[in-house]
């Protein structure tokens, strides 16, 4: 499928709207005269020897681009002529994903080591044109760290998103695909422009009708969707129910073990292929949260899995395989039992029982997404098994796209954890990159955040999350700040009081809300099943007490192996011993760590509980702050963005109080301590 220029971005939008879905290609006129004569002078000619639909779809990007923010189309030959003119090709010496460009005002060129590379240059270049950065003299190398780059879409058939909080699905409406086909192809164009290279377009909870993705009664439309992404360089997943066999195969078992359910998979993944050529493969969540897997059987996760692998090995296929599983029953009264060991006592075990083309996919944090969580052990333990670091887009726990929340900054924390794997310097970023333990299968993933909400994301400065997730995970060493710096300039423009104030609202803006909410790495005390707002004691897998073991002495976990769950053990020694000591754990993650008294001292020198008052106090400030901030932006920007982020501030406020009131009280309860500065505490 292809569209025309003039048929992009048009939908049932009304024009207002349509600036919030141009997201950060907004390709506003450039009016600076001697700037537009310097792009016209390097890009009047583009000079292209090879064609296909991914290179067609690069130089639609630039004509359009251009036509926008310029005023005029390039012309496009085959041959090079004398005149100044930027040369396109595919240089097969290159890494597949690396272009260089280089321009200058004779001769230019954009060369990449496959059609995708040209693509992602030519998005560079807009990127930079966006930004009015100088051209001429430019000289660039760009090279992605991590081979797979990609999106987990929590899309179900029924048109709902699971945790997602920005409309429904783009993909299904009426357990049926959307017959919007140009939504899903203004998406592949958003997520190629940020270099994500792979997507899984339904939900990891595979129900009984989205088990039937991989049968004949869908298989033609993900055959369609996927030559939508495709075009853009990007290769299309599914997510299947491992009970398939008795699901849809009429199996009375899915024994990984059993050769009828052995044959079930292979004639599936023979048929797949032959429907649907591209297919990268299937995700799995498995055992974990009542889903189906393995264990029934008496089997383990490698068995589960490379029962699989062999199934999709013929056809270049990957398994990609949660480790999110766990014993959501746990009872954890007796507090040696911890739900944050799980994925690495279920997964270590069985460290290099993989086959080739199985990929285990880890979560960031050993329990879920919280506003603060250590580094999961089984990234740097895993030495012998390809690996996917997962993140979440989508801020379940993090304000669901109400709150306004920059995500890098935590991300970038993960990347540059130092796991001690192989010595000082091993760090995230290094293994998930696959250079450390020379993985064959490696990247990042994350889990969406967009759906048919007109801006794609609900919160307006959401869209800085997608954009970030794709620019980080290209290139880890870009810092949060960079990275913020190119979204605003692109999707709000170049004034120096919008970047100015821009950066000071979303900077901050993930240790506000850690301040308003749950304190010093101790997580949740959101609502059960929705998470959304606060509930202290509120989490669905607790009925019998709490999980944060606070009582009129103190609160926190002891995770040590001297006197709690030995969640400790499971790193390496320096950090093994950096948590396991209450004197050099880091004051962010103690609870997580420790139980302690209401009157222990914080390396800042605080006690806890005056610690727990003040963040609450000020994290409602500082959402004030970001507040004043915004309105200051009211005449740089178009009233429809800039209202509704303003009504989601108001909301956020609303929300911050909140919290600040009931984890107070209920802290100020228990303990007795009054706050020293006698604030009112409600
Ligand atoms: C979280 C989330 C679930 C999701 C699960 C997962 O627990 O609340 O909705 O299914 O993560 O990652 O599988």
């Amino acid at each position: 499928m292809q569209f025309r220029d003039s048929e992009r971005l048009v939908h049932s939008l009304t024009e207002d709207q349509l600036t919030s879905y141009r997201a950060w290609l907004q390709y506003n006129p450039i009016n600076q005269q001697d700037y537009r004569e310097e792009i016209m002078h390097l890009l009047s000619t583009i000079c292209v020897k090879d064609r296909n639909e991914v290179i067609d779809r690069a130089l639609d990007e630039l004509s359009f681009g251009l036509d926008q923010m310029i005023g005029y189309k390039p012309a496009v030959v085959r041959n090079e002529e004398d005149r100044s003119m930027l040369i396109i090709m595919i240089d097969p010496t290159y890494k597949a994903e690396m272009y260089t460009i280089n321009l200058n005002s004779e001769k230019s060129m954009l060369r990449g080591g496959s059609s995708r590379a040209i693509l992602y240059g030519v998005f560079h270049l807009l990127r930079l044109i966006q930004q009015q950065s100088k051209l001429t003299g430019l000289s660039i190398k760009e090279v992605p760290k991590n081979a797979i780059r990609m999106i987990n879409q929590w899309d179900d058939m029924n048109g709902s998103v699971e945790r997602g909080y920005a409309g429904e699905s783009i993909f299904y409406k009426d357990y049926q695909f959307s017959k919007d086909r140009q939504r899903i192809y203004d998406y592949a164009r958003l997520l190629s422009s940020v270099g994500i290279n792979a997507i899984t377009i339904n939900n990891v909870n595979v129900h009984q009708i989205e088990s039937k993705l991989i049968t004949d009664t869908y298989l033609a439309e993900v055959k369609q969707t996927s030559d939508i992404f495709n075009q853009f360089g990007i290769t299309l997943f599914l997510s299947i129910n491992y009970a398939a066999p008795i699901e849809i195969g009429g199996l009375d078992s899915a024994d990984p073990l059993d050769p009828k359910v052995r044959a079930f998979w292979k004639d599936i993944a023979q048929h797949v292929y032959e429907v649907v050529p591209n297919l990268g493969g299937f995700l799995v969540k498995a055992d974990s949260e009542n889903r189906p897997g393995p264990f029934t059987y008496g089997r383990n996760h490698a068995e589960g899995a490379n029962m699989l692998a062999e199934a999709m090995e013929p056809y270049g296929g990957k398994v990609i395989w949660r480790c999110f599983v766990y014993n959501c029953k746990q009872d954890w009264r007796d507090r040696t039992t911890d739900r944050a060991r799980a994925a690495y006592d279920h997964f270590m075990p069985l460290d290099g029982s993989f086959n080739d083309n199985v990929v285990l996919q880890i979560k960031n944090g050993p329990m879920d997404f919280q506003v603060r969580e250590p580094v999961s052990p089984l990234i740097g333990g895993l030495e012998k098994t390809n690996q996917f670091l997962e993140f979440q887009i989508a801020q379940e726990y993090l304000g669901q796209q109400r709150h306004l929340v920059y995500l890098i900054p935590q991300w970038k924390e993960v990347l540059e954890f130092d796991t001690f794997a192989k010595g000082e310097g091993t760090t995230v970023k290094q293994i998930v990159s696959g250079d450390v333990f020379d993985n064959n299968i490696s990247g990042i993933v994350a889990v969406s955040n967009i759906g048919n909400d007109y801006n794609w994301t609900g919160h307006t400065i959401a869209q800085l999350n997608l954009y970030g997730y794709g620019r980080l995970i290209w290139n880890p060493d870009l810092t949060a700040e960079e990275i913020a710096l190119e979204w605003i300039k692109q999707t709000f423009g170049n004034h120096p009081t919008v970047i100015k104030l821009l950066m000071e609202i979303v900077m901050p803006s993930w240790e506000t809300y850690e301040n308003y909410t749950s304190p010093l790495g101790i997580g949740w005390m959101v609502n059960v099943n929705h998470h959304y707002g606060p509930n202290i004691d509120g989490y669905e897998y607790m009925a019998w007490g709490t999980y944060h073991f606070a009582d009129r002495n103190g609160l926190g976990v002891d995770r040590t192996q001297e006197t709690g769950t030995g969640y400790t053990s499971q790193y390496h020694q320096e950090n093994q011993s950096l948590y396991e000591q209450v004197e050099t754990c880091p004051d962010e993650l103690l609870l997580f760590f420790h139980h302690v008294p209401y009157t222990h001292k914080l390396k800042s020198g605080k006690t806890v509980i005056q610690h727990i008052y003040d963040t609450h106090f000020q994290g409602v400030e500082q959402v004030q702050s970001m507040m004043e901030k915004w309105e200051a932006l009211s005449s740089f920007m178009d009233a429809k963005r800039h209202q509704d982020v303003q009504e989601r501030l108001n909301h956020q406020l609303e929300n911050a109080k909140e919290w600040r009131d009931i984890i107070n009280t209920y802290f100020y309860r228990k303990s007795g301590i009054a706050d020293r500065h006698n604030r009112t505490i409600y």
